[in-house]
């Protein structure tokens, strides 16, 4: 048995023996009194009883063991033209000193704060800060606008909002305190408190009583010392789409996050402490959660905060230069981010400026990785690409080429093997397992490993209903795919409406409600298209209501403008067609699937149970013009 094959038998079958150990790579306050609690399925938790600190695992400890001086956080601008590295001492130290100011404004264990941030260190200082008092941080994506920031502020009720003037997209800022103030506005939980960090490119107006300069608060504040807290205790809840427009807040807590990010490092990623590990992410999605923040700073590696994009800032030789100039060791980044250097410098000219010789892996996750990316970037970056597939919910990856093992041979469009401590099966509407190579429901075996979501936030019913109930016993993943004879894992389409738009995930029933509030529309339908960039893009058909007569286009400007003001930019929602009908069954039911079939050119057999099928030839015109 080869050492993966070791490795993973022993997850599954001593569960509580491979974590206990794998516990080892943190320092606990207090022990845990049982490694898992499994008294009442569905609901587990691990590590109940242990006390510890986050923010201390990933920064303070570092600095006892004598690595004060070894940089922890390299933050990399090039839309402000910023290199500035923070050693474990002074991220220390900018972390106690903002948790002082938000300790000393009445900010404790348990209470919610919303850090709603571009791409700047404070953003990973502000998630730090929390985790050291206890305070339980919520990031909102910059690229979603007001209205569902004002989702989020109403379901996570947070006493605090941390905050920027701007972020930089290329070539325009994005003012931030008008979306946070109209966020604000329109929530019904109010928010007493807000600091803002002021950012030189532009000057946020404050409102006094409520809104505090950063930088001043920070100045006069004390530094704060880490907080104990339950393993089981809330670290952070991060919302994400689910199949209607109330998003999901997806819990993690402290205990088995820290022990499972931790392990992965090595484990999965295959890297060292000292190492330099660069996930080109956001601090607003899991992937910059868990791999820009958490795990390279618990495991003592320095992590990369990149401000910018793969292509324009200032062009599709950035990555190269930022692994050059950092001495990357790994890089982690969304395949379309691959697909957007590879349109502008198909032949890799730009590569040639740079030595990249420190990078031993690229990591790909965040959707499907296409054939023709892990090819192109296995050729031009000549290091092992490794697609791995994880959600939100999980965490940290469900099945990967576990290159810090063992690294099997690549089979482009599968994501390769589960990892240790997943158990995956992919089962059909009975809940029986599929013949291998069959696709069906991809599941997890209950109890899943730690560092996942014991819960939703104020949701635990939907928490059961969304993922617990379909296939008892089994966590539904909301991903179809098959496992082959080798034990590849293939995951191929969501089973749900949640589309994968540039490796962002949306939902496609938030996007409907939206155009379903116009005034002239009666009903509509918005379906993901394939991409040759951005792997999905969404697209809206609309039915307008008897007797409007305005025009077309004016109509669908208006859904297209609706979209972005209230879902945001990030949605990419930009097409709306105007259609006489939808394409329904008999019972009413819109034909999605078959609509997105036709608008990606595909072969479409029509429906049994279509009310109408002269209705898809409509479509097809429309699609068409
Ligand atoms: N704040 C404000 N607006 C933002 C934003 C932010 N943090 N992030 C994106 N936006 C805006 C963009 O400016 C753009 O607006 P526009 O419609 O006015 O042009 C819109 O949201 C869509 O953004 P994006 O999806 O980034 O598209 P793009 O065309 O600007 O860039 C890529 C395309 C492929 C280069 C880019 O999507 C990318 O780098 N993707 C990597 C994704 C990633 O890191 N995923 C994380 C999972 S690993
Ligand atoms: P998110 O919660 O934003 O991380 O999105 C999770 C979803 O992205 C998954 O449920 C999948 O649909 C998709 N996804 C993520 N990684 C992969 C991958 N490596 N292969 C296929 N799909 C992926």
């Amino acid at each position: 048995m080869g050492i993966y094959d070791q490795t993973y038998q022993r997850s599954l079958d001593d569960p509580e023996g491979f974590w206990a150990d794998a516990a080892q790579g943190i320092d606990w306050i207090k022990p845990w009194d049982r490694v898992l609690d499994d008294a009442s399925p569905p609901m587990y938790r691990w590590f109940p009883g242990g006390q510890l600190n986050t923010c201390y695992n990933a920064l303070d400890r570092h600095v006892a063991a004598g690595r004060g001086d070894d940089t922890a956080l390299i933050y990399d601008s090039p839309v402000t033209e910023t290199i500035e590295r923070f050693s474990f001492r002074a991220l220390t130290e900018a972390v106690a000193k903002l948790a002082g100011a938000m300790a000393s404004r009445g900010v404790g264990k348990g209470d919610r704060v919303i850090i709603y941030m571009p791409m700047v260190p404070e953003a990973a200082i502000a998630m730090l800060a929390c985790a050291r008092i206890g305070a339980v941080h919520s990031v909102v994506f910059g690229g979603f606008a007001a209205h569902e920031l004002a989702t989020r502020i109403d379901d996570a009720k947070p006493v605090m909002i941390l905050s920027a003037s701007c972020g930089i997209e290329p070539g325009r800022l994005v003012a931030y305190k008008p979306l946070l103030d109209g966020a604000i506005e329109q929530a019904s939980h109010s928010v007493p408190r807000t600091l803002i960090l002021q950012r030189p490119q532009l000057h946020a107006d404050l409102i006094a009583g409520r809104d505090e300069d950063w930088a001043a608060a920070v100045d006069a504040a004390e530094p704060a010392a880490c907080v104990p807290v339950l393993a089981t205790d809330p670290l952070y809840i991060l919302y994400t789409s689910g199949t209607t427009g109330v998003p999901k807040g997806i819990v993690r807590d402290n205990g088995g996050h820290a022990v499972a990010l931790n392990w992965t490092m090595r484990h999965f990623y295959g890297v060292a402490p000292g190492e330099v590990f660069w996930a080109a992410s956001d601090v607003g999605w899991v992937v910059g959660h868990s791999y820009i923040v958490y795990a390279p700073l618990l495991f003592g590696c320095a992590t990369v905060l990149f401000e910018g994009k793969p292509v324009g800032t200032p062009d599709a030789g950035v990555y190269w230069r930022v692994i050059d100039q950092h001495k990357v060791a790994a890089l982690f980044t969304a395949p379309t981010a691959f697909r957007a250097i590879k349109k502008e410098d198909p032949d890799g000219v730009l590569l040639g400026d740079h030595d990249i010789s420190s990078l031993r892996t690229l990591f790909l996750a965040g959707e499907r990785s296409d054939p023709d990316t892990i090819r192109w970037a296995e050729e031009k970056l000549h290091v092992p690409v490794i697609d791995h597939w994880w959600q939100t919910e999980t965490g940290w990856a469900i099945c990967g080429n576990p290159i810090g093992m063992e690294l099997f041979p690549v089979k482009p469009g599968s994501a390769t093997k589960a990892v240790p401590g997943w158990d995956i099966r992919a089962l059909d509407p009975e809940a029986q397992e599929v013949a291998p190579g069959d696709v069906g429901a991809l599941v997890a075996k209950l109890p899943l490993p730690p560092g996942t979501f014991p819960t939703l936030w104020n949701a635990e019913d939907r928490y059961r209903q969304a993922y617990l109930t379909d296939f008892p016993g089994y966590y539904k993943t909301g991903d179809a795919g098959f496992v082959d004879e080798d034990g590849y894992v293939h995951v191929m389409t969501r089973v749900d409406d949640v589309i994968n738009v540039a490796g962002h995930r949306l939902s496609t029933g938030a996007m409907e409600e939206v155009l379903a509030a116009h005034q002239d529309v009666a009903e509509c339908a918005v379906i993901g298209v394939a991409d040759d960039l951005k792997g999905q893009l969404p697209l809206g058909f609309v039915v307008l209501k008897a007797g409007v007569d305005r025009p077309h286009g004016d109509i669908a400007r208006e859904v297209v403008q609706m979209v972005r003001d209230q879902i945001g930019p990030v949605a990419a929602f930009k097409t709306a067609l105007v259609v006489d009908r939808l394409p329904k069954t008999r019972s009413g039911k819109i034909l999605r699937g078959t609509m997105r079939k036709i608008a990606d050119g595909e072969e479409v057999s029509v429906p049994a149970t279509i009310d109408d099928p002269q209705i898809l030839d409509e479509i097809r015109a429309a699609v068409a013009s």
